[in-house]
């Protein structure tokens, strides 16, 4: 009866197309670069303590130098975690965000020295640690770009804080080069 009104038809199209925009709107995925943060989503990684990361891509002191043509918009972060000097708080880069999976992607590295490529970095949602990616250094001094450090596809929908904090207290000296956050 309903259907067989002609205004019914169009509300039904109507109502199909604006469920699919829900769905697609639930799926998109949202890059957050490292320097930029996301524009039109007004986002942006924060990175503690002050001065403690560098901005790789201009970075004079840095041992890491990079290919930025592999890198999302050619930037990068950079920061290490030193056994003999260790920061008086954490070296952490933090964003808050709405989602419901967040893809973290690092250039990661096995090389023995300049730079020492020790990857350990451990993982918080909500202040909550979540995981950790720790990699050792073997002499391979490739590096690996793109490369998700940590990914988790089953966070509940809602606001989060994500933060990533570089090396632990007695651990070793740990690097750390932070490409991009991606979030759903
Ligand atoms: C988001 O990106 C990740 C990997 O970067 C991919 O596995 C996932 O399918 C993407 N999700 C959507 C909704 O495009
Ligand atoms: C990419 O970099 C340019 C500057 O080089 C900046 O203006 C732009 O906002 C960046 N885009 C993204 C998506 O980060
Ligand atoms: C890293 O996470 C695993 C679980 O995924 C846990 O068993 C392990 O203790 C953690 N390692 C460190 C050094 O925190
Ligand atoms: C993903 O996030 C949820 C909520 O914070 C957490 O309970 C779960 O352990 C996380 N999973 C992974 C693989 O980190």
């Amino acid at each position: 009866m309903l259907l067989s009104w002609p205004g019914g038809r169009i509300f039904t199209l109507f109502s199909c197309t604006f469920f699919a925009t829900l769905v697609n709107a639930a799926l998109v995925n949202v890059t957050i670069d490292d320097t930029f943060g996301n524009t039109q989503e007004n986002l942006q990684i924060i990175y503690q303590p002050p001065g403690a990361w560098s901005p790789g891509q201009s970075c004079t002191n840095c041992e890491a130098h990079l290919d930025a043509t592999q890198i999302y918009n050619g930037t990068w972060h950079d920061t290490t975690y030193l056994s003999d000097n260790p920061p008086s708080s954490p070296l952490s880069a933090s964003l808050t965000f709405d989602g419901v999976a967040i893809y973290v992607y690092c250039i990661v590295t096995q090389s023995s020295t300049d730079p020492f490529g020790n990857s350990d970095m451990t993982f918080y949602l909500d202040g909550v640690e979540v995981g950790n990616f720790t990699l050792p250094p073997d002499g391979d001094s490739t590096y690996h770009y793109n490369f998700p450090v940590y990914v988790n596809e089953s966070i509940p929908s809602g606001k989060h804080s994500f933060m990533l904090v570089n090396g632990r207290a007695g651990g070793q000296t740990a690097l750390a080069l932070l490409d991009s956050i991606v979030f759903s």
